[in-house]
Parts: C-alpha cells; structure tokens; sequence
C-alpha cells in the first residue's frame, strides 16, 4: 500500500484551513494542524472532523505552535517531516492591520520566514504553498496577472509582499519547492464575520428576522473579485503537485462592488438595502484598493484550474446558510416552525 502523504496547515481553523482539510482528507492524506492556544475553543470549523486521536488510523491531529515562536515550527517540522505545508495562518484583516501594523508584519511577514527557515534547517525539503493575496497588487490598475507589478496599499498587503518574495527568494536560493498562490478574495458560509461579504449576509438575515435594525458598512464603492472559498483550496494543492513550483493568480475574472454585493444579497430575500444601510466613517481604510480583478488564464493552462462557483451562486448560498444560522439561533435546533 502507498504511504499515506503528510500535510501541515498552519492557520487549520481560519475559513480555507477548514476547506483544504476536508479536501486533503478527502484524499486520504494525513493532516497535521497548527493551533495556537486560546482561552477559548476555536476549532468551530473544523470541530465536524475532529476525530479522537486515542481511536486507531487517525487522519487529522492538531499541534500547539505560533508562527511567532519559532523554535515550535522547527520541532513540528523536524518530528512531523510533512510532504507540503500550506502556510496559511495570518492576521488576516486589512482594516485591522492599520491599526496593529507590527504585529501583523510579524505574523504575516516573519512568520513565512520561519517556516522557510524550519525547512531549510530541517532538510525535510517538504514542499511549500505560501497564501499570497491580491492585496499585494492594491494600487495596480486591473486586470491583475503573475506579472502585474505589485502596490500594497496597507501594512497587511505589504507583510505579505515580503512573504511572497521570500518564498521566491528560497526557491530560488535553496531549490526548495515554494509557491506562491496569489488569491483574489474568496468567501463562503464559513467566512469570518467582520468581513464585508460574511457581515453583510449576517446582518441581512438578522433583518429579516427582525432582530436587527441597521447596517453599518464603509466604502460601498471598492470593487472585488469575489469567488469561493471551496473552490479555491483546489488550487492550493494543485501548485504542489505540479513538476516545478512556481506562482499563480487564483481569480474569477469578475469584479463586483460592495454594493453590488448589497444589491445581489437583499434582493435575493426580497429587502431594499437603502432602507438598513449606513455609513461609518470606522469601517473606512487610510488608504483603499479601489478595484481588483483577477487574470488566472495561466492557472487555467497549467493547473487545468477553473472556479466552479459564480457571484449569485456565492451570495446565495451564503444568504442561505446565515437565514438556516439566524433561524436556529432564535427557533432552536428544530428550526422554524
Ligand atoms: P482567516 O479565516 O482569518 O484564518 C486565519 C488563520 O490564521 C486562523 O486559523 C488563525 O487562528 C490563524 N492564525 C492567526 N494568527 C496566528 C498565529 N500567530 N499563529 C498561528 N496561527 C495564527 O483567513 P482565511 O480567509 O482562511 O485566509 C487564509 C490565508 O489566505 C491567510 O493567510 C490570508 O491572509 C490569505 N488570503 C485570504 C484571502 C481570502 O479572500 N480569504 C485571499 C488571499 C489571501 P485562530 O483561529 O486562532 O484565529
Ligand atoms: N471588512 C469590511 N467591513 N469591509 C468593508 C466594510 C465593512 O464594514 N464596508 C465596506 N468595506 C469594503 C472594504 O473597504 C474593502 O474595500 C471591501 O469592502 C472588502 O473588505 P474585506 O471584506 O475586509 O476584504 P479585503 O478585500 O480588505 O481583504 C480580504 O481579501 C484579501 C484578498 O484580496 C481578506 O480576506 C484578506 O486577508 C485577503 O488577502
């Protein structure tokens, strides 16, 4: 029987750790998950693969590490001598990291150069998928390619331009199989809540329902290339089992505005959004990345990659999962009756 292959995720309980663990179990692969430790539970969306590590041939376990700490990526890299890793772990909020801009440089920024350093130091040569963002190429009129030059436009899109180049800088220093998937904004059910298109959806089913008034929103002009999350981490595992590594924009090809979202989302369960939404002034940034779209035509050669989801389908089924959410909450487990 051929052994098993062996994954890392760091970032295993964010949006797309929980997605590319299903997918990689799916394959019957072994996953390891880096956790950090909280006062708190935060496995929520990964809790419906736990499986209990006391039963025999278990396939997802998960290991206590920070990718501020590096001498615990060094151990788990050392012991575990996983075939990819998939660093996926980041503060992840523009928004926010104007406001913690050292720390998210940490995270973001050092904490790639850790885990490069762990596989360099380890000789394991375990190849590596760097999470790189369309962020990076902010101010760079679109369409955006591999070859669009890059323009962060906040302290989180320039920690991870530098992470990018380090993952570029290993590869070519230390021919260590690094990739760089440069990913437009991917969303779903799972999606963190103070994201636009996660608040939004949210919120429109707490309206609905009645037990909420308004919704507080930014800049509803910005425009984004919106797929989904499911989709996406195919791609991720694609970049590592190609015969060379390299860098790949994962896109739609269409962009959308946040009010355009708004327009799709209410519509859909029959509410006019100008009547919910307002203004604050709190949800702007400093500096905005006013329209991004994605050219994959090079992930659709190489990778044979394709997103499967469109933009009505993406907001739909996550209006559809937040009205089953918001119904549970107020009606109970039994739902509406
Ligand atoms: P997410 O939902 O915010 O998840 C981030 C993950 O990183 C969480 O598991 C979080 O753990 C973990 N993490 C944060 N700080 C950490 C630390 N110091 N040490 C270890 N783990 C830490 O993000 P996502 O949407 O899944 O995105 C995944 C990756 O892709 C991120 O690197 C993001 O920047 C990048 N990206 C995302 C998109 C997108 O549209 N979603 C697009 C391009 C690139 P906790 O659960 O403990 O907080
Ligand atoms: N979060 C948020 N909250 N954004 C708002 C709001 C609000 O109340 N109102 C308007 N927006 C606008 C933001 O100004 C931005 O232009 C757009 O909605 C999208 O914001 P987010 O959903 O926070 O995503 P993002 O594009 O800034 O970043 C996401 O995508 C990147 C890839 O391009 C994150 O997932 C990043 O981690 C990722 O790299």
């Amino acid at each position: 029987m051929a052994k098993r292959k062996r994954a890392l995720i760091t970032g295993i309980t964010g949006q797309d750790g929980s997605y590319l663990t299903e997918f990689l179990l799916a394959k019957d692969y072994e996953v390891y998950g880096l956790v950090r430790r909280s006062s708190s539970f935060n496995t929520d969306r990964i809790d419906h693969l736990y499986q209990d590590p006391h039963e025999s041939d278990v396939k997802l376990r998960l290991v206590y590490g920070d990718l501020n700490d590096a001498s615990s990526l060094n151990q788990i890299i050392k012991t575990l001598k996983p075939d990819e890793i998939y660093n996926l772990a980041a503060q992840s909020h523009v928004r926010v990291s104007f406001d913690i801009p050292e720390y998210t440089a940490e995270i973001v920024g050092l904490g790639a150069t850790r885990i490069l350093e762990a596989i360099r130091d380890s000789g394991v040569m375990s190849k590596y998928y760097q999470a790189s963002s369309s962020e990076m190429f902010g101010n760079s009129a679109p369409p955006q390619n591999e070859r669009t030059p890059f323009y962060p436009r906040s302290p989180y899109a320039a920690a991870k331009v530098y992470a990018y180049w380090m993952a570029v800088n290993y590869r070519e220093a230390y021919d260590i199989f690094a990739c760089n998937g440069i990913l437009f904004n991917h969303e779903s059910p799972r999606r963190g809540e103070t994201f636009v298109t996660r608040k939004i959806t949210m919120a429109l089913a707490r309206i609905k329902h009645g037990v909420q008034k308004d919704l507080f929103l930014g800049n509803l002009e910005s425009k984004r290339d919106w797929g989904f999350a499911g989709d996406y981490v195919e791609a991720m595992w694609l970049m590592l089992q190609q015969d060379k590594p390299d860098d790949y924009v994962i896109a739609t090809g269409q962009t959308y505005s946040v009010k355009d979202f708004l327009i799709e989302a209410f519509g859909y369960v029959g509410l006019d959004w100008e009547k919910y939404v307002k203004i604050d002034q709190r949800y702007f940034r400093p500096t905005e990345v006013d329209c991004l779209l994605g050219d994959s035509r090079k992930a659709k050669k190489i990778l044979h990659w394709e997103p499967k989801t469109d933009f009505k389908q993406l907001v739909r089924m996550m209006v559809d999962a937040d009205m089953a959410c918001v119904e549970k909450q107020i009606y109970g487990t039994k739902g509406r009756r």
